[in-house]
């Protein structure tokens, strides 16, 4: 059971988390993936739910136990991925962590495509929706808006700039150019408009809880 709600608590408060990869549908048996584990968003949504928060995780496909006390909705795709926090909506908070697939396949083959059929298929892609940036500049804006981004490289400069596109308050950046995607641990960099905090090499459930308190102190500070 979740703590009662109280001063310093996520008590009261609805929180929509996102997490893991899109699978984009290439025909019924293959599709496009990324590497993200989902770890880091589930470790988020856990680490809301036990400070008293009602915490919707909207989750990729992934093989994780759900946290205690969060409601989870399974979803494949970015556009269900979408309608699914819609639907979540009204929110206190959003913190978006899921690795969102940029494009899909246009015109999903009905029946699997087969080798026979001669030549090599192209697979035209079209962008999907930016939940995001949709959120963000949307007119059922949480209170807090928090994105997540997974960069090689210019990892500040890069994070800055999603900062104003997708209309976010926190954009959490994370250098994925060695092995973090699968692993356990993470350095993240909280960036928002007016300042910049690096913090150390940690645990994504040690980084999880850390956000997790950060929200509930940035909450306590709003209406
Ligand atoms: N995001 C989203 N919907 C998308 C793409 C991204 O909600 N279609 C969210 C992610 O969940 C993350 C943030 O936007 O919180 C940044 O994702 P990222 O992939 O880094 O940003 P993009 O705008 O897709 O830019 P890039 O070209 O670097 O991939
Ligand atoms: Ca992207």
């Amino acid at each position: 059971t979740p703590p009662a709600s109280g001063r310093g608590t996520l008590g009261g408060k609805h929180i929509l988390v996102t997490a893991g990869p899109t699978h984009e549908p290439i025909d019924p048996v293959r599709y496009i993936a990324n590497r993200s584990s989902g770890k880091q968003g589930f470790a988020i949504a856990g680490a809301l739910a036990a400070l008293g928060a009602r915490v919707s995780l909207i989750a990729g496909p992934v093989t994780l136990v759900t946290p205690p006390g969060v409601t989870r909705v399974d979803v494949e795709t970015a556009r269900e991925m979408a309608a699914a926090v819609d639907a979540a909506l009204p929110a206190d908070a959003a913190v978006m962590v899921a690795a969102v697939a940029d494009w899909r396949v246009e015109g999903t083959a009905e029946q699997k495509l087969k080798k026979a059929a001669g030549g090599i298929p192209a697979l035209p892609l079209v962008e999907n929706p930016d939940i995001l940036a949709t959120l963000g500049h949307g007119k059922r804006r949480p209170c807090l808006v928090i994105g997540f981004a997974a960069e090689t490289e210019n990892v500040i400069a890069h994070a800055t700039d999603k900062l104003a596109r997708k209309g976010a308050d926190w954009i959490v950046a994370n250098d994925v150019s060695g092995d973090v995607m699968g692993g356990d641990a993470n350095t993240v960099h909280l960036v928002s408009a007016d300042k910049v905090e690096t913090w150390d090499h940690m645990p994504k459930n040690d980084v999880a809880a850390r956000l997790a308190a950060r929200i509930a102190s940035a909450l306590e500070n709003m209406p």
